[in-house]
């Protein structure tokens, strides 16, 4: 059989609510143009975000009533460690509410400023933690990786000869770590090789640095390296992955996309003295250390959830069924960026409204108009949000790719919601030439895209 099905069948339903393009013409006004702003239940299809957006299994709902509220030593918590470090192995498992909060307790107990954090790609809540320890977050994607364009098996490598040139100029005392997203979110869900996380160990090895991995989507990562990397194809995605972290010291995760949680983060690390640290600021913040954040039950979903991604029907289902969503665009013309990523697919903004200059943000600008059009929230991930104004001068530097991605909620829409999003916008890329470019009305210094607002110009 060619056809892909979705490896699951629904037995709750949450309905969707219609809204007519007038109304959402008024509602994005009010909301300041920022799709952040929106009510979802004035969204049809939300593809803001894959991050805690997924459904649960019924498995995962079994869990959530086995889940043991005890504020120390819960059951649950045990079942959360031996879970996560079945997977992923190393020494310590530190649970935390979200991935920013991993980030956070990471970056507060071991960065200082002045230091330098070498990644492919950094997520963006991932260097705006690297930059509030007064930090700098470098980006390290091969070339191949910053054209949209450029088609390539893994363009979230990070480039080997630059993370080399980094560590040898910084030195080892300003480099706590360096951090490998997979997959590269940012740099458009694309996945790292084994061989790139291979030479990057050497490397680190070389300069006695630690290898760190943003861990938010290791699963769709590993089913790509079986599916694109020599030597990998006979190899279980568990297999893959557990050589993935196997090459690291220590990993953060987003349990909000691949371990199927609505909530829900982890550290897990080798280090006893950077476990120590983590600890101890962890209950300043996020609670006890074995539950950081999270309820029992939420801990019993992600320790089912984690293990649950790994099945190889479902990872062959999500890939193809985002590559699905990508290529039926490609084919009604729309400029997107190659190759399909994991978990979303990402339209060039500059290249859809050519007619907008950077300064009017066309990503931005896509992201409302495909609201008002078809009441699909997209996220931006460009000019918005990575873009920076020079104090002194007033000018913009904006980032190497402008993109709005549709991120897509794990098995949570069916292929005809799909249709519908691929035919609203390809009928859009029609008449794109009428898409209205926008500007900040407010833009809050850190993290803008989330709160800003904005009119048309
Ligand atoms: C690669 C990556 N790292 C970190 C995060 C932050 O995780 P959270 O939203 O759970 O705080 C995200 C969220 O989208 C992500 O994609």
């Amino acid at each position: 059989m060619r056809t892909i099905i979705e490896p699951f069948r629904i037995k709750v339903v949450e309905p969707l609510r219609m809204t007519t393009r007038e109304e959402r013409a008024e509602l994005i006004k009010r909301a300041g143009y920022n799709p952040f702003r929106l009510k979802a239940e004035h969204v049809l299809i939300d593809l803001l975000t894959d991050s805690g957006t997924g459904a649960m299994s019924t498995h995962q709902w079994a869990g959530i009533m086995e889940g043991d509220e005890s504020y120390a030593g819960a059951r649950s918590f045990y079942r959360f460690e031996a879970a996560v470090r079945g997977i992923f192995g190393h020494t310590h498992v530190i649970p935390t509410h979200q991935g920013r909060a991993s980030e956070r307790l990471l970056c507060r107990a071991v960065v200082k400023p002045g230091d330098v954090i070498p990644g492919n790609t950094h997520f963006d809540t991932t260097r705006a933690n690297i930059e509030d320890a007064g930090a700098e977050a470098r980006d390290l994607v091969i070339d191949e990786g910053r054209d949209p364009d450029v088609d390539h098996p893994f363009k979230g490598n990070i480039d080997l000869a630059a993370l080399e040139r980094c560590l040898a100029e910084a030195g080892r005392e300003r480099v706590p770590f360096v951090l490998i997203t997979v997959t590269n979110n940012s740099g458009g869900g694309q996945p790292v090789s084994m061989a790139n996380l291979k030479g990057a160990r050497a490397i680190c090895d070389r300069f006695g640095v630690p290898l760190l991995l943003d861990a938010a989507r290791f699963a769709e990562n590993a089913y790509f390296i079986k599916l694109r990397e020599p030597g990998y194809g006979d190899r279980t995605p568990r297999e893959i992955a557990r050589e993935m972290f196997g090459l690291s010291d220590g990993a953060m995760m987003s349990m909000k996309k691949d371990a199927f949680g609505n909530i829900g983060g982890v550290i897990s690390i080798n280090s006893d003295e950077w476990a120590d640290s983590i600890r101890t600021r962890l209950i300043l913040t996020e609670g006890f250390i074995t539950y950081g954040g999270l309820a029992g039950r939420d801990l019993e979903a992600l320790a089912v959830g984690i293990d649950e991604i790994l099945d190889e029907e479902y990872l062959k289902y999500r890939i193809a069924s985002t590559a699905y969503v990508g290529n039926n665009l490609a084919a009604a013309g729309v400029p997107l960026l190659k190759p399909i990523g994991g978990h979303a697919v990402y339209l060039n903004g500059r290249k859809f409204c050519a007619h907008l200059p950077d300064a009017k943000l066309p990503g931005w600008s896509l992201s409302v108009a495909l609201y008002e059009h078809v009441g699909v929230r997209a996220c931006e991930i460009g000019n918005v949000m990575f873009g920076t104004q020079d104090q002194k001068t007033g000018s913009w530097k904006w980032p190497a790719l402008d993109l709005v991605r549709l991120a897509i909620p794990r098995r949570t829409y069916t292929q005809s919601h799909m249709d519908y999003v691929v035919e609203g916008i390809a009928e859009l890329h029609q008449r794109r030439t009428e898409i209205r470019g926008l500007r900040f009305v407010h833009r809050p210094a850190v993290l803008p895209h989330f709160t800003a607002t904005f009119e048309q110009v």
